[in-house]
């Protein structure tokens, strides 16, 4: 039995059967709408989190859940052992706003990565002519990908390894915003370069200008993919399609997750051109729920959502001003705000608690935030929020502060 009483009134939730993977905020939602959370208690919180950007168009956004409720009514998993007739538009619509000609469906951010990596390590050996089992995908310092044991295999992040190994060979790390070490990383057998454009979990940090066009240089001359890692930085979160479009970067392999599935279900991809997603052949992987089709009608509204261009321009717009605000606050227990378009990692200062404990305090105030690590927290709203909730919410925040 955990009693939550952070958010003043104490709620008994019997939850001895719930495994731990999060350390979850005490709230336990009953209803949600457009940026808002209604818990069990009618209390109303405004939801600066949105799943992790699986919510960037709202909660139960009314154009995405009127084509889930039809599609609940026709069709909804054949598996990939037949064909639907939502999965071919689905890719193809995907596939042009991506500027690719291929997709493959996945359901988890995860299992977008492990599907990249096997792609890259088949691509290795098929047309980069790498030896079988010799090669080497270079990644980020502080990344985040998922998971999975392989995934955390190059994660360093203690938490997220100590006790799960033996850990899958292959990775080698360099620092996050640092071309050169990227550069001394690659070899004759890497076959790929795995990024976040913006790192996400390790707080929001933005590389500097010039590090993702030179790796993309780098990686167009050393034949070597580059795969973007866009599951939380992707979908209109920064202010644009792609966060890698800040710097006129198109990578070779987009991985998409979280967003795509419309706050409704999970529903990730991989993205490319067919000369690399061509190297898969049948029976070398699959998914029994991957492109199914209530996914599959789903994914295809958020693309069209995506096509119109809306929540690209609210959250640069909205961005900039809630990021202005922020920085107002540098001084007054804050101490660095990072971060495009309604994604922000904040700095506090720790003499007035972790993040988490200031997370804690938000909340009673009816704002949904997550720390990062210790002293970051993460403003990351559904792009449907308001001005004046924006507002209320840096109000919030300040009053936190303040004491
Ligand atoms: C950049 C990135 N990649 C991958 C993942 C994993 O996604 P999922 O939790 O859906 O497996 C996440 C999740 O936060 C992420 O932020």
């Amino acid at each position: 039995m955990t009693t939550l009483e952070a958010t003043g009134a104490a709620i008994a939730i019997d939850d001895r059967c719930v495994a731990h993977n999060y350390a979850p905020l005490p709230v336990v939602a009953a209803s949600a709408e457009g940026a808002w959370i209604t818990d069990v208690e009618g209390r109303r919180y405004l939801d600066c989190l949105a799943a992790y950007s699986a919510v960037n168009f709202g909660h139960r956004n009314p154009e995405i859940t009127a084509v889930a409720h039809a599609q609940l009514d026709t069709v909804t998993l054949v598996s990939r052992a037949f064909h639907s007739e939502r999965l071919a538009p689905f890719c193809a619509a995907l596939a042009e706003l991506c500027g690719k000609d291929m997709v493959l469906p996945m359901n988890s951010g995860a299992e977008a990565v492990e599907t990249g990596i096997k792609v890259a390590r088949k691509w290795g050996t098929d047309v980069k002519g790498v030896p079988a089992g010799a090669s080497n995908i270079v990644v980020a310092d502080n990344n985040f990908h998922g998971r999975t044991t392989t995934i955390i295999s190059f994660s360093d992040d203690e938490t997220a390894r100590r006790g799960f190994g033996p850990y899958t060979p292959g990775f080698r790390a360099a620092p996050f915003g640092d071309a050169d070490a990227f550069a001394d990383a690659i070899d004759d057998n890497t076959v790929a370069v795995l990024v976040e454009p913006i790192q996400g979990e390790a707080g929001i940090i933005v590389p500097p200008d010039d590090f993702l066009p030179r790796l993309r240089a780098l990686c167009t001359q050393r034949n070597v993919l580059l795969i973007a890692d866009e599951i939380q930085s992707g979908l209109a979160r920064t202010g644009k399609t792609f966060a890698c479009e800040h710097w006129g970067v198109v990578p070779d392999v987009y991985l998409l997750g979280k967003a795509l599935g419309g706050g409704v279900m999970p529903l990730s991809a991989v993205v490319a051109d067919s000369e690399i997603l061509g190297v898969l052949h049948p029976g070398e992987h699959g998914s029994t729920f991957g492109g199914n089709p209530l996914a599959a009608a789903i994914g295809s509204t958020v693309v069209a959502i995506l096509q119109r261009g809306e929540f690209q321009c609210r959250s640069a717009q909205l961005g900039a001003h809630m990021h202005h605000r922020l920085r107002q606050l540098t001084g007054h227990g804050v101490v660095a705000v990072r971060g495009k378009g309604l994604w922000a990692g904040v700095d506090i200062d720790p003499a007035l608690g972790t993040a988490k404990q200031v997370s804690l305090r938000l909340a009673r105030r009816g704002v949904l935030v997550k720390d990062t690590h210790g002293s970051t927290l993460r403003f990351a709203p559904p792009l449907v929020i308001t001005e004046q909730e924006i507002d209320w919410a840096i109000d919030q925040f300040a009053a936190v502060l303040a004491g």
